[in-house]
């Protein structure tokens, strides 16, 4: 079968994406599949028509890669992938939506404000951190409505950093997301669909050397230490579970999807938010899960490719 592995694209998470494509293509080598790297550009729509891959598995990160715009131009062609399909990568990358969804079917998120940029002129810096503090306290987490890999993304303890942080996010995008800031354990837990349901692999818990998982924590090894399986009660690790698997459904992500959350000190377990498009690379997460639970990145990924094509 030929395969391809849409990789590194034009979002801010480039590079991330160029390091996970690289090593799902280690990962399948071997599998009996003939994996082509491809990388996004103005002639990849002829490509892919010209060359009629048997599948694809996109490997691209942030916008296009996780809002559906890829997902939609291989379903316009009718090359099978991997992944969650077009409308449903568009209401996940909606931070703002995928928050709305889970919370209105009983799962916990921090409470929220989505702001845009033109409301921030109007308003103004000091108005606006009197109404965010005033509502939602402190501290508090912001970061753009679109994006990944913690970019444009900032903690903030007190109500003076509150519009730098807001300028951070707004770089990425137009809308921003204003999150109460649960104290706790950092989650991920990657999903992955079995012929029975989908299944929740052990949680990763996230302690990063420097207090904030921001990019270089995420993508420089040494900098965060990851625990697999979390080291948590064996209640919370079933609710981590259950609102992953709930996220999953909830969403209607298809094959595999990664929820990020805190584990809250008052034993609830936060949805953050869902990655369709999990990172692959060395330090990332979903490779971590899918190594605990005794697989490995080629089996899953060449099972889901069968999947696909079936
Ligand atoms: N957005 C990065 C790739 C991740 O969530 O793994
Ligand atoms: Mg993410």
């Amino acid at each position: 079968r030929h395969v391809v592995v849409l990789a590194g694209g034009l979002s801010h998470e480039r590079d991330v994406s160029l390091r996970s494509g690289s090593r799902l293509q280690d990962a399948l080598h071997g599998r009996g599949l003939e994996v082509t790297p491809r990388d996004t550009d103005g002639e990849l729509i002829d490509w892919l028509t010209g060359q009629r891959p048997d599948a694809a598995i996109v490997a691209l990160h942030g916008s296009r890669g996780e809002n559906g715009a890829i997902q939609s131009i291989l379903e316009m062609i009718g090359i099978p992938y991997v992944g969650t399909t077009s409308t449903n990568c568009r209401l996940s990358y909606e931070k703002n939506i995928a928050k709305n969804l889970m919370r209105r079917h009983g799962f916990a998120t921090p409470a929220w404000v989505s702001l845009s940029h033109s409301t921030f002129r109007d308003l103004g810096a000091q108005t606006l951190m009197g109404l965010l503090v005033g509502h939602l306290g402190l501290p508090l987490m912001v970061k753009p409505q679109h994006g990944g890999s913690a970019l444009g993304a900032t903690p903030v303890r007190t109500a003076d950093e509150l519009p730098a942080a807001l300028v951070g996010a707004f770089a990425y995008g137009e809308i921003a997301v204003v999150e109460q800031f649960i104290e706790g354990t950092e989650l991920a837990i990657t999903v992955v669909d079995r012929r029975d349901g989908p299944q929740a692999l052990p949680a990763v818990e996230i302690a990063p050397h420097s207090g904030v998982f921001d990019y270089e924590s995420r993508y420089t090894a040494g900098l965060t230490t990851y625990y697999t399986p979390a080291r948590l009660d064996e209640a919370v690790a079933t609710a981590a579970a259950e609102l992953a698997i709930g996220a999953h459904r909830t969403l209607g992500l298809r094959d595999v999807s990664r929820t990020d959350a805190i584990a809250g000190a008052d034993g609830a377990v936060h949805f953050l938010e869902v990655n369709v498009s999990p990172g692959l690379t060395e330090t990332s997460l979903l490779p971590m899960a899918v190594e605990a639970a005794g697989g490995s990145l080629g089996e899953l990924y060449a099972g889901l490719v069968e999947r696909a094509v079936a």
